[in-house]
């Protein structure tokens, strides 16, 4: 059956996900494609209610196997309640995170296992997976100087330590040997207009067909 196209960012904390994620957005309206776009962990009500509980920096008791189900569980409800819905309809949705954040993040830095964790999100979304990601990727001293001089707040998991963010990141670089038909590593380290240059380029390849040249 016909469907939507569902695209993901992923990236450790600080990377530009979210810029890239907007500016791709803004591209695809602009050649008449119906988008949506979204992020994780959130989404949708229920799902906001359980990323405040997993970023809430007085919450240093949780376990990593109960933050892995609560990821599992904001993401079934953000899959069920968004992105289906979406991708039935006909519609792109493009994702700050998904499921490549679960592997990387919990499967490999918190040693739950990439397999185990990538098989418990597909049974979290009933199987829908993306159909292209990209993976920007920075130094973890890059983006604990970008956080810096951003002034951010930093969330309970933010204020970790550079080394697992340096975990979190090989983890991401596995993925990327592994799936790299899917799963796109894009030097994020330029200015946004540079790495948005690369986005675009690997986007227009991917699908000519829906942009107008
Ligand atoms: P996010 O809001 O994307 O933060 P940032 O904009 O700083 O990247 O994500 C919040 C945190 O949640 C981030 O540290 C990554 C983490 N995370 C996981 O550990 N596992 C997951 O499955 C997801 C979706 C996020």
């Amino acid at each position: 059956m016909k469907r939507g196209i569902f695209i993901t960012f992923e990236g450790i904390d600080g990377c530009g996900k979210s810029t890239q994620a907007k500016m791709l957005a803004n591209f695809l309206m602009e050649h008449r494609i119906d988008v949506i776009i979204t992020r994780e962990p959130g989404g949708t009500p229920v799902a906001e209610q359980i990323r405040k509980i997993l970023l809430d920096r007085s919450h240093t008791e949780i376990f990593p196997r109960t933050e892995l189900f609560l990821y599992l569980a904001s993401r079934a409800q953000h899959t069920y309640e968004i992105i289906a819905p979406a991708l039935e309809n006909n519609k792109w949705v493009i994702s700050d995170r998904f499921f490549d954040s679960s592997v990387a993040y919990q499967g490999y830095a918190r040693g739950l296992g990439m397999k185990q964790v990538l098989d418990m999100s597909l049974m979290a979304t009933g199987g829908i997976a993306p159909d292209l990601t990209f993976f920007l990727d920075i130094s973890t001293a890059e983006a604990s100087l970008r956080m810096k001089n951003q002034g951010k707040i930093l969330d309970r998991l933010e204020s970790e330590r550079e080394e697992f963010m340096s975990k979190v990141r090989d983890g991401y670089l596995k993925i990327a040997q592994e799936n790299s038909d899917r799963f796109i590593k894009i030097d994020g380290s330029n200015s946004p207009e540079i790495v948005w240059e690369k986005v675009k380029n690997i986007f227009t390849q991917k699908y000519p067909e829906f942009i107008e040249k």
